[in-house]
């Protein structure tokens, strides 16, 4: 994961610039942060990008690199933390990604005499650009890198009192921003997105030299023509305003953002929705990949499109092509908020070897799979600053549910936002109530059934993500069949009951014979729920009781005071295997 930044500039910028950059990154990992200037300035900490922005100190300068961490190889620490410097100081490096063989490179430098101060990967590849630079240039020794590493990278390169910055790239993502008087360079546009709606975007295993002006070249270092798109990213909601937590302002613009996405299929996108429904006719296997709560969503789409005869299946990205076979007639369908998931990426990238067609639903524009695919659609969602996903969740069920009204699905979209509304007003205080009773329970068990289920798993991610409790998102059905032995008296059984899901009820009798303590949340006001979310509609019903489980895990977050928007060890945007 890691998120990096470059700034070429004709003028002095001051250093705290480089950093509010790189804050617009921190989703992408917060364990460490740090900058380095061409003067060979290095400051580096562990902890908050804001704190550290706080403490610094301010100089000018005109080619500067910026680097926010993600743990993987290595623990965090201010040694671990990037930039990381040569030997001599004179060239430093920030690096997303993972180089797979730096111990063979490690061992080889190691014997030449270079000296590591750190546990990581990344450090390699200053001391490898040391030992290249003592008989190659510039261009050939990257050319070698790419040759020579094994896994992927994203890097940006700095030498002491020059005014470049070498980039090169393979699987972890990187763009060019392009402003008037400066050149970006950033894990992603929303980097650069307040300065310039220019960009470039660097292919696998291209790499590029930043000064007064940029090239950019193949990998066997032959220069190459690279498009310069305008960018357009209208959706910045990144300010908390008078929110205490993004997370539930996050969940609060749900209605909105559902307006906004089921406005544009009807108009701007209509007639993508109606080229992915083709494509999906057209073939003769589709399936859906994600991963995590994406995943759930694409279980949903499965479910959704069962209801109108049209078959599909959904599996993890990371374990996509052990359960597939693919070929050009085959559809995938990749759902990511980021667009930027690894295993997702890995995926398409197995599926585009064999031919099959490439469909996509992404949160941001340009994103690599988005870039990838044949046709992509975007949901809308705006960015999402937590790392739990929420307002994008319930976007991307919608376009789903859009996409199967098109094959004869009856489900009226445009008052889904109203139903929403309703959702969190009626019940905020509830669950704000209920969560004080559940906080310090261990476990939780969320049930459902049918399209309940995939509720039910997304449910539990969110519990186990932001207030860490262990939750089980389980099948009613598949209780019996181990899970029951361990309900016991006072267990917090939560149950998803649909409308006369009279199967859902017995599970839920079950579990509350044996002792459970069972919160009920239905559309089915004859039953008593605890949560009643009116809507005839099972569908709509799928999309209020993921936001009561949404709630609840923000409230337990909140009574534990936890940092909910930055629970630990994860990130938004997982661009590692
Ligand atoms: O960006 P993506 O939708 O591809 O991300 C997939 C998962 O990493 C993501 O949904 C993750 O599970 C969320 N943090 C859950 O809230």
């Amino acid at each position: 994961m890691c998120g990096i930044i470059g700034i070429v500039s004709q003028g002095y910028v001051s250093s705290k610039e480089i950093i509010k950059a790189l804050k617009r990154l921190e989703y992408r990992g917060y364990d460490s942060v740090g900058y380095a200037l061409n003067d060979g300035t290095i400051e580096k900490d562990t902890g908050q990008i804001a704190v550290f922005l706080e403490k610094m100190e301010d100089k000018k300068f005109k080619t500067g690199i910026a680097h926010t961490r993600w743990a993987t190889h290595g623990g965090v620490s201010k040694e671990n933390a990037h930039p990381h410097p040569d030997c001599s100081g004179n060239l430093i490096i920030v690096h997303n990604g993972i180089i797979k063989n730096y111990l063979d490179i490690k061992d080889t430098l190691l014997k030449k005499g270079h000296v590591f101060k750190s546990e990581t990967d990344s450090e390699i590849i200053a001391h490898y650009f040391e030992e290249k630079l003592k008989n190659k240039d510039m261009k050939q020794a990257i050319v070698d890198f790419m040759k020579e590493t094994k896994g992927t990278f994203a890097v940006l390169m700095i030498k002491k009192g020059e005014n470049e910055i070498y980039a090169f790239k393979r699987d972890s993502p990187l763009a060019l921003g392009i402003g008037s008087k400066e050149f970006y360079l950033s894990s992603d546009i929303y980097g650069f997105s307040d300065k310039t709606s220019k960009a470039i975007f660097f292919d696998d295993d291209e790499f590029a030299i930043i000064g007064e002006e940029y090239k950019f070249y193949d990998k066997e270092g032959n220069p190459i023509e690279k498009e310069v798109k305008e960018f357009e990213w209208g959706f910045f909601e990144e300010e908390k305003e008078a929110y205490e937590h993004y997370m539930i302002k996050e969940i609060k613009e749900e209605g909105k953002t559902v307006r906004r996405i089921i406005n544009s299929l009807n108009n701007e996108q209509h007639k993508k929705i109606l080229e992915l429904n083709e494509m999906i006719t057209n073939a003769k296997k589709v399936c859906f990949i994600a991963s995590g709560t994406s995943y759930f969503a694409s279980l949903l789409g499965v479910y959704f499109l069962n209801r109108v005869n049209v078959e599909s299946q959904a599996i993890i990205a990371s374990e996509f092509k052990h359960f597939i076979k693919i070929d050009e007639n085959t559809l995938i369908v990749a759902i990511s908020q980021s667009g930027e998931t690894m295993d997702v990426l890995k995926a398409l990238k197995f599926a585009k070897k064999k031919k099959a067609k490439i469909a996509s639903i992404v949160n941001v524009p340009y994103s690599s799979v988005q870039r990838i695919s044949d046709l992509s659609l975007e949901i809308l969602a705006g960015q999402e600053i937590c790392v739990a996903a929420t307002k994008t969740f319930i976007n991307q069920i919608s376009l789903l549910l859009y996409l199967a009204n098109l094959n004869g699905l009856n489900v009226n979209l445009d008052t889904l936002h109203e139903r929403i509304q309703e959702t969190i007003e009626n019940n905020e205080k509830k669950v704000e109530a209920l969560a004080q009773t559940l906080y310090k329970k261990r476990d939780i068990y969320v049930l459902g059934r049918g399209f309940t289920y995939p509720i039910a798993r997304e449910i539990a991610l969110k519990l186990k993500e932001i207030p860490y409790i262990h939750a089980e998102g389980m099948m009613g059905g598949e209780l019996k069949h181990g899970t029951l032995a361990l309900i016991e008296e006072g267990t917090p059984v939560i149950s998803l009951i649909a409308y006369s899901d009279d199967e859902m009820i017995s599970n839920t009798k079950e579990v509350e014979a044996r002792g459970a303590r069972v919160v009920t949340i239905s559309n089915d006001e004859k039953i008593d729920p605890d949560f009643y979310l009116r809507t005839s509609k099972d569908e709509k019903f799928a999309i209020t009781a993921t936001i009561i489980g949404q709630l609840l895990a923000y409230y337990i977050a909140r009574e534990k005071e936890l940092p909910i928007d930055k629970p630990r060890n994860l990130a938004k945007s997982v661009t590692v295997e």
